[in-house]
């Protein structure tokens, strides 16, 4: 029996999860196993009523779950940074789900502006670490206001942080058993410190998976090349700001935010998973979003759940719904929000 912790959040995100639960309900009759859901409210609406983010007693909470399934937090009349700090990065950070995955991959019949390229080039992942650098908030203002305000931002990264994320990609690549290549994606020509670390934990981590070939690439030259040829990746593996950057670029190479899915790992704990797009608010209610990234990000959590048998007929509805739609982009699929995630329903058993 599973627990499935469900935070529908804001905007497009309760209309994407409906399509997501509608296929878990549909996968699990199919595959045979049991599950219960509990939803949480946890959103800028909340918070605008309630003043209230993520509180101590929910982390508990939440930590009594297999898993927990998101589908957007973010509301136009909240500051930014208040919901992403108080809930997304604080369920990140406070279950330690150090590791973010997001698989880049090219579905048949999907278009791509890398047009000449199809899915046998376009299948890599990348492994972003989830729970320090730039993302800690450490820094501070010095005379802010004024003109001679300084404002300093501190990348933090921890030996045991970067080790812990460096190997779960190397087990990851020998997983996936593709072609076992793991590139780390730096800066070690400027960011001297933080990147020579995780240079030389690479180095000594590798030694234990001499089967897996490594390379090193910048994370500019990695952007050109990942546009101009992604065929070249299997895994790739980077810090938490560079991620959070490659994995847009990642998305929209795989046919854009309506299909790009992530999970926040913690491999002992209770992870996270989410379609990375936001809370869309100006397609909020009009039944036009599309719901194959929530989709994939519950076939990611089936498959950590151990349900590989659900993942992979989830992955072939999915498959089975892109080539049917006009377009993966919000209001220009040619179907409705919920006719998506029927289809994908349907495509389950073809
Ligand atoms: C993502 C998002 C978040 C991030 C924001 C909303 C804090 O862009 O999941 O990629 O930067 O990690
Ligand atoms: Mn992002």
């Amino acid at each position: 029996m599973y627990r499935i912790a469900v935070i529908p959040g804001d905007g497009t995100g309760p209309e994407v999860i409906r399509e997501g639960l509608k296929v878990l309900k549909a996968v699990a009759e199919i595959v045979g196993f049991k599950y219960e859901t509990k939803v949480f409210d946890f959103s800028g609406e909340r918070y605008l009523n309630t003043g209230k983010l993520l509180e101590d007693k929910d982390i508990e909470e939440l930590k009594g779950f297999s898993a927990i399934y998101l589908g957007a937090v973010g509301h136009p009349q909240v500051k930014p940074g208040i919901l992403e700090q108080g809930i997304l990065l604080k369920i990140r950070f406070c279950l330690d789900e150090y590791i973010n995955l997001r698989p880049v991959r090219l579905y048949p019949g999907v278009q791509t502006p890398l047009r000449d390229k199809g899915p046998e080039e376009i299948d890599f992942v990348v492994v972003r670490e989830n729970s320090e650098g730039l993302y800690v908030g450490s820094g501070g203002f010095f005379k802010k206001g004024s003109k001679d305000e300084i404002a300093i931002q501190e990348s933090v990264n921890t030996y045991k942080g970067v080790e812990r994320c460096v190997r779960y990609a190397f087990e990851l690549c020998q997983r996936r058993n593709k072609k076992k290549k793991l590139t780390l994606c730096g800066k070690t020509n400027v960011l001297t410190y933080a990147w020579d670390l995780w240079e030389r934990v690479f180095k000594q981590v590798s030694r234990e998976y001499p089967e897996i070939s490594t390379e090193y690439t910048h994370i500019d030259a990695l952007c050109m090349w990942m546009v101009k040829s992604p065929e070249w990746f299997d895994v790739i593996v980077t810090d938490n700001m560079f991620g959070d950057i490659i994995t847009d670029l990642g998305a929209i190479i795989q046919g854009g935010l309506g299909i790009a899915a992530g999970a926040n790992i913690n491999p002992k704990g209770v992870s996270m998973f989410e379609p990375i797009g936001g809370s869309a608010p100006k397609y909020t209610g009009k039944g036009v979003i599309n719901p194959l990234a929530a989709i994939s990000a519950l076939q990611m959590l089936l498959e950590h759940l151990g349900e590989e048998k659900a993942s992979r007929l989830v992955e072939k509805g999915i498959i089975y719904t892109v080539q049917r739609l006009k377009s993966l982009s919000a209001g220009r699929m040619g179907y409705s929000t919920e006719e998506v995630g029927d289809m994908v329903v349907e495509g389950l058993s073809k």
